[in-house]
């Protein structure tokens, strides 16, 4: 069966498994984005126009925003808008800061090989590196480097120009 394009992310396992023993912790979705279990998270693609089918490289925009919110609201981290890049160096996701509509690259990821059966390109299961400029997001909690959930990309043919 063919699938939609997308991006399906879990963040990061322990810290799903952190929230749901809160409590007090509330989930969002919205805008393309959708809870496909309590710890993975799928993205709707936006455009693949900056991605080069011939050489693989360029930017995939996907679509919508996670909330994970606890603490009575004292944690509040949001998921927007996320980006893979794709390079000469494997991948990089990035995600939109509402607050100040800048970029923050969130995490990458080593590899790009990827497969392609029922009309689609996809990337199973990359696993991925928290970027410096993620520390934050985390409350410092995980210093740069640290394993985060992997990812997985699915490009439907019929959506690449
Ligand atoms: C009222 C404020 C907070 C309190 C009392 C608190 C308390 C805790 C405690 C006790 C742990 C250790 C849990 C364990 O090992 O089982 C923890 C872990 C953690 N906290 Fe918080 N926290 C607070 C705010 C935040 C905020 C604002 C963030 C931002 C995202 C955050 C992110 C994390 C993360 C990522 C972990 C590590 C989870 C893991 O992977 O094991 N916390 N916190």
């Amino acid at each position: 069966m063919t699938e939609e394009s997308g991006l399906v992310w879990g963040i990061k396992e322990s810290f799903i498994t952190y929230l749901l023993n809160l409590g007090d912790s509330q989930y969002f979705d919205d805008d393309g984005a959708v809870f496909v279990e309590p710890n993975l998270f799928r993205f709707g693609l936006k455009e693949v126009a900056r991605w080069d089918r011939k050489t693989g490289h360029g930017v995939i925009e996907f679509r919508g925003t996670i909330v994970l919110s606890a603490h009575g609201g004292l944690l509040y981290v949001r998921i927007t808008d996320p980006w893979v890049e794709f390079g000469e160096h494997g991948v990089a996701l990035s995600v939109l800061e509402t607050e100040s509509s800048r970029r923050i690259p969130l995490v990458t990821a080593d590899t790009s090989s990827f497969i392609t059966r029922d009309g689609c390109r996809q990337w199973i299961g990359l696993p991925t590196q928290l970027c410096e400029e993620g520390v934050m997001l985390f409350n410092g909690q995980y210093p740069s480097g640290t394993s985060m959930s992997p990812i997985t990309i699915t490009l439907n043919e019929a959506d690449i120009p």
